[in-house]
């Protein structure tokens, strides 16, 4: 079976910055707060006129071009997203169409922060049994419309974003060498949204409630989501037959700086070898790591022969690890 590679990436985030003292005139917070606890300075907020897929039809152009490849030559596209721009249809649909991707098959894929290592995962297998040739991977979120700035818990902490990626069979050395998909149900109420859906329709009373809003219980998320991301790592590594030491670019899920030193910590990687950009576009849930690969790929932090491997672990709750050579 023929493996697959990234070809090309590409991300699109929307221009305006908020800051920790912009969040300080919203809610009962400080950027002391929220620099110490998490990393984060400052995320990004789309612009009214944007959407989820308007962001993902740039940030894909963009993947597109570096692939060397027309949106015509795609036979698949992989959105993850929970931020989508309407319940019905997907949100991959309005990427296809934007895209004037016409030959094509597209679908959302729902897990949250670990979707587009999922999305990868499914589209390297797709392109192994020879069923695509050239897979589009979105992760995008505009995490801002689903956000209670009431709620100093959550709403310093997500921001807006949109990376994809683009598969295709295996440019050597490049691939992806191994992966893994978990999900844990037992966890689902940790990182919700309420009402909206069809257990809990949208109604008068779920708005003043502020049912549609993202819900979190980060204490409890943050030690499931070390352990996951730690065995997750070592899963696809062994998979692999590769060692810590022999890795050159670990990229976490950029939920909080402090998740990403304590991984790091215990997989024993140096920090010169961990990527990191959470100060500056905070967790953007799918988009996390694709923007972060992409910042690598575009700054040449990454070349060629590089052996990277990428954790994620989002609400679900689910996590998942990819290892690939660049
Ligand atoms: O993307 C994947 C899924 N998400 C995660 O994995 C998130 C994982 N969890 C976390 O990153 C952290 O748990 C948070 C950053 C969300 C919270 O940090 P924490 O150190 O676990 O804080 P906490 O929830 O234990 O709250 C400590 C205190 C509380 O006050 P009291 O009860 O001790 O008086 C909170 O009310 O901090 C308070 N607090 C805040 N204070 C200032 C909570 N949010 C804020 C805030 N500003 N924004």
């Amino acid at each position: 079976m023929t493996r697959s590679s990234i070809w090309g990436t590409g991300r699109s985030l929307p221009e305006r910055v908020i800051t920790n003292a912009d969040m300080e005139k919203l809610v009962d917070t400080s950027d002391e707060w929220i620099t110490t606890r998490t990393g984060i300075k400052e995320r990004r907020q789309a612009a009214p006129n944007q959407s989820t897929s308007t962001l993902s039809i740039d940030a894909s152009r963009r993947a597109l071009e570096m692939a060397g490849l027309h949106a015509k030559d795609l036979d698949l596209i992989i959105c993850s997203t929970i931020s989508p721009d309407q319940p019905l249809p997907s949100t991959a649909a309005f990427i296809q169409r934007g895209l004037g991707a016409s030959a094509c098959c597209s679908f959302d894929l729902a897990a949250a922060c670990s979707g587009f290592l999922f999305g990868l995962t499914v589209a390297d297998q797709f392109i192994k049994t020879g069923q695509a040739r050239h897979v589009l991977v979105v992760g995008t979120e505009l995490l801002s419309r689903y956000l209670d700035y009431n709620d100093r818990a959550t709403c310093v902490i997500f921001g807006d974003g949109s990376a994809a990626g683009v598969l295709g069979p295996a440019r050597e050395p490049a691939g992806i060498l191994a992966a893994e998909m978990h999900t844990e149900g037992a966890f689902a109420d940790h990182l919700f949204i309420p009402a909206g859906g069809a257990a809990r329709p949208a109604s008068c009373e779920t708005v003043r409630e502020g049912g549609h809003y993202i819900k979190m219980r980060g204490n409890e998320l943050f030690k499931v989501a070390v352990r996951s991301l730690e065995e997750v790592s070592r899963r696809v590594l062994e998979k692999a037959g590769v060692t810590t030491d022999q890795i050159d670019l670990f990229i976490p899920h950029q939920a909080n700086q402090r998740i990403t030193d304590a991984v790091r910590e215990r997989l024993d990687v140096p920090e010169e070898k961990v990527y990191s950009n959470i100060a500056r576009v905070g967790n953007t849930s799918s988009a996390s790591i694709p923007i972060c690969l992409d910042e690598c790929v575009r700054s040449g932090r990454v070349k060629k022969g590089d052996l990277i491997l990428m954790a994620a672990f989002g609400a679900g709750v689910t996590w998942g690890g990819v290892l690939m050579r660049w």
